[in-house]
């Protein structure tokens, strides 16, 4: 075989492979063999440049930067779509539609309205030619050689192909690339990009190809433009079948509709698929299928009469960001929020924004004075996306405007701020004494999942602050503060509503320790936690105690790493740490089924702070209670302790647990030198591993029910 037939069999298989995975999502060779392809085409065509051509699979890769774009006009103008802000503009469209055509329902076709770049894709004798932005519409620029990097679109089309045609589409980033590209970029320090269409232009308009070759873009192609020699369908869905055949990818959720309701009912459709797509889309695109029909309408001021956009509401909008503020939490954590001239997003006027905490301002470097994207997803708390520095001159006037800076002193009880190492959050110092915390400390403390006590909202507690009649969550339960007296002198307060109020506080006092140990508002410890900690120590001294004893061996235990530094400094190489040094710092509290060493730290200083073992007492002794801890289930497996890991075989691990528990063995979410039984199952990891080290016996289901039958 000649070479050039060599090379031209070799760009075929390659092109095939590249059909086949990038388009339709089905390989036909393993990895390493495609590698193996390209591999030999790249060493054949270096050897014979004469043969070298731009269609060939290697040159998706990329080629040397270029000092700029040129410009390329359009043969067919590139035209915008009118957009359909709602459904009564949608039953105009479709109105104007059926009386200019005279008849009494249209057939469309429905296509996902994809956020990306449209572009136009030129083929000459099947062959890829030319490729450019929409730029005005009527001149775009020539991005060829970064188009080629993009997998999806083909340098050869299939089958019977035209002289010359042009197909357009829309590049786009899948939200897994995107993700891809904010983690790298985070990683070495590079701009963030704002969203996946910001990204994908970005990655379009790079002046060196190899780097758009390394963006994860993808395509859609949705329409043809100019041709030659094309003797086009009668429908457009015909049009996109052809685009198929050719080898570009047509979504697969584009779908014929007939009529007003067809429309709806594929708007509605796609909207609750959307989150699950993979990509953005912003609404849907509605296509007159009749092409003949298309004629008859024409266009005004650029917009076809046969196409429309209706879009979902926007959840992404641009406005001024004014100023921002901090905001404390109930555990002190100080939360930058941006106040934002006022701007509809997503269904809703936005106002506020919250910035997270000062890593984030830093990282999205937004500045008071900039223009900003600000989102808001379904219910989410809306959200800055970061600057919009489009032009030059918007970036200068970023770069004077001062860097955000975090408060020294609280806003709220001029505290200290203080900022624990390790973590991004900063914290008011002043814990119940900050007015900010108190509130916030109240509001969780009586909300439905803690104490909950009915009647007590968020203004009448405000209004018990500001009194000065409550003072810690204790106060509450305190009847020479709160009373019916002092409640009916309060604003909007009847004699009724107040006796209400102490009924409920009165009903509240009987809980159970999970709720009391939640309500505390410990840092870290949320519901889950709040129960398995309840499950380990049953009662609130056996955890307090536990942490006591916790808090001494993690100091024992820093003692020894410290004693180690200074010898590992004076004798200039690293020491081993010692088995003491490697254990868990916090053994008993690490115990507790994901508790590690950060939240058993939280939970040792929260019960070391004086301030709230007081709070605690004086709980109990205003008379809140709960259940006593059942005794420990008595059985064979009394005080054993057991770690479970893997798949057990036909049983879940609560129901193995609930076994374990009531035969009167104890649970741990650890192995260490204490634990008497690792329960191991299929897939066992470094639990086992851990295990057979430190030498606990492991047993199977079976053995654990011969303990549990077993006679001694
Ligand atoms: S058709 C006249 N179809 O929307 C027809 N456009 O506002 C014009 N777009 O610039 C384009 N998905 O970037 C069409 N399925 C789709 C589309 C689509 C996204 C974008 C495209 C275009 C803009 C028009």
């Amino acid at each position: 075989m000649s070479v050039a037939s060599n090379i031209e069999r070799l760009r075929r298989q390659l092109e095939e492979h590249n059909h086949r995975y990038y388009v339709l999502d089905d390989p036909s060779v393993p990895d390493a063999e495609y590698d193996r392809l390209f591999e030999q085409l790249q060493k054949l065509e270096a050897e014979h440049p004469e043969f070298a051509s731009a269609d060939s699979p290697t040159q998706r890769v990329g080629g040397a930067p270029r000092a700029g774009f040129v410009e390329v006009q359009h043969r067919l103008p590139m035209q915008s779509l009118r957009k359909c802000a709602d459904e009564d503009e949608l039953r105009d469209f479709d109105r104007r539609v059926r009386e200019t055509l005279n008849v009494e329902s249209a057939a469309y076709v429905a296509e996902p309205k994809l956020d990306g770049l449209a572009v136009s894709l030129s083929y000459e004798h099947g062959v890829f030619v030319r490729g450019a932005t929409r730029g005005d519409g009527a001149t775009g620029e020539d991005i060829t050689e970064n188009l080629r990097t993009i997998r999806r679109i083909p340098l050869r089309l299939r089958g019977d192909v035209p002289p010359v045609v042009e197909v357009r589409g829309e590049v786009y980033l899948p939200l897994a690339g995107f993700k891809r590209m904010v983690d790298e970029a985070t990683a070495s320090g590079d701009k963030v990009p704002v969203n996946p269409r910001n990204a994908a232009a970005g990655s379009l308009r790079q002046l060196d190809s190899r780097i758009t070759a390394r963006r994860p873009l993808a395509f859609y192609a949705y329409g043809v433009g100019y041709s030659e020699g094309w003797k086009a369908p009668k429908r457009h869905s015909q049009a996109l079948e052809q685009l198929r055949d050719w080898g570009f990818p047509v979504s697969e959720h584009v779908r014929a509709v007939q009529g007003i309701d067809g429309c709806i009912a594929f708007f509605e459709d796609i909207g609750r698929k959307r989150a699950g797509l993979g990509f953005d889309i912003d609404g849907v695109v509605f296509k007159l299928d009749d092409l003949a029909g298309r004629e008859e309408l024409g266009s005004v001021s650029r917009e076809p009469r046969w196409a429309c956009a209706y879009k979902f509401a926007a959840e992404e909008a641009q406005t001024l960001l004014e100023g921002i503020e901090f905001q404390v939490g109930r555990t002190g954590a100080i939360t930058p929020v941006a106040r934002l001239k006022p701007v509809f997003v997503g269904g809703a006027n936005v106002s506020n924004a919250t910035l997270h905490n000062m890593d984030e301002v830093k990282r999205k470097d937004v500045r008071v004075g900039d223009t900003v994207l600000v989102r808001r997803a379904g219910d989410v708390i809306p959200e800055v996306i970061g600057a919009v520095l489009e032009d030059e001159a918007a970036r200068e006037a970023h770069l004077l405007r001062p860097e955000p800076e975090m408060l020294t002193e609280c806003p709220v009880c001029n505290g200290k701020v203080e900022r624990v190492e390790g973590e991004v959050v900063a914290r008011c110092a002043n814990g119940l004494s900050c007015r900010a915390q108190l509130h916030g400390a109240l509001i969780h403390f009586v909300s439905r999942k803690a104490m909950d006590v009915e009647k007590l909202g968020e203004k009448l507690l405000a209004q018990l602050i500001d009194q000065n009649i409550v003072r810690s969550p204790a106060d509450i339960y305190d009847t020479t503060k709160v009373n019916a007296g002092v409640l009916t002198d309060l604003e909007r307060m009847a004699e009724k509503s107040a006796s209400n109020v102490i009924a409920a506080i009165e009903d509240s006092k009987s809980t159970t320790f999970q709720r009391f140990l939640y309500s505390l508002g410990c840092p870290q410890v949320g519901e889950t936690t709040a129960r398995d900690l309840a499950r380990q120590f049953g009662d609130i001294e056996a955890l307090i105690a536990a942490a006591e004893r916790d808090a001494e061996h993690a100091k024992a235990q820093r003692a020894l790493r410290l004693a180690r530094e200074a010898q590992e400094r004076e004798q200039d190489k690293k020491i081993r740490r010692s088995e003491a040094e490697r254990a868990p710092a916090y053994p008993e509290l690490q115990a507790v089924p994901d508790v590690g060493e950060t939240v058993a730290a939280h939970i040792c200083l929260f019960f070391s702070e004086p301030h709230n073992r007081e709070v605690i007492a004086k709980l109990l002794e205003a008379g809140v209670n709960w259940p006593a801890p059942k005794a420990a289930a008595t059985g064979n497996l009394s005080g054993k302790t057991f770690v479970i890991t893997g798949t057990l075989p036909g049983v879940s691990r609560e129901e193995a647990s609930a076994l374990i528990e009531a035969n009167g063995g104890k649970l741990s979410g650890s192995v260490s030198k204490n634990t008497d039984f690792l329960l191991a199952g299929e897939a066992a990891g470094s639990k086992l591993a851990k295990a057979e080290k430190l030498g606990v016996s492991v047993i199977d289901l079976a053995a654990l029910h011969r303990l549990i039958e077993s006679a001694d």
